[in-house]
């Protein structure tokens, strides 16, 4: 397999996030749009002491439009075709014009001092032919 030189970003500290609430960030640039979310349940893919905490892009895979994240839904929706994703079950895309899940982005939790770092992106980030610039 290939290693790419993606950066190690530090995103949050595991004791800083609240269940359900996502956390914007920008991975592995700062023209890529991402959110970091302690779902409150363990989850395919989730780290953290809970292991709860998953992180995606959130660009829309159908054409690029920003999600948004349903609180009640518990999910990523699409207001430009509505395209909707479960962080839940790995970023699935559960309805829409979209034909992708949404990419992955690969956490670590430094349990020495409560960090989160991305560290990779699993999927490609829309637009791109590389997720690196
Ligand atoms: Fe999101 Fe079309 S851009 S559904």
């Amino acid at each position: 397999a290939t290693t790419l030189p993606y950066p190690r970003e530090a995103i949050a500290k595991a004791s800083g996030l609240q269940d359900n609430v996502p956390v914007a960030f920008n991975y592995p640039d700062a023209e890529s749009f991402c959110q970091i979310i302690k779902t409150g349940r363990p989850v395919p893919g989730g780290i953290g002491p809970d292991g709860d905490i998953v992180a995606f892009s959130t660009q829309c895979t159908h054409n690029g439009c920003p999600l948004s994240y349903d609180k009640e839904a518990r999910t990523f929706k699409c207001g430009c075709h509505f395209s909707i994703f479960d962080p839940e079950m790995a970023g699935q895309m559960v309805d829409g014009q979209s034909t992708e899940n949404l990419p992955r982005i690969l956490l670590e939790h430094d349990t020495a001092d409560d960090s989160l770092y991305a560290v990779a992106v699993e999927g490609l980030i829309y637009g791109r032919q590389c997720n690196l610039l």
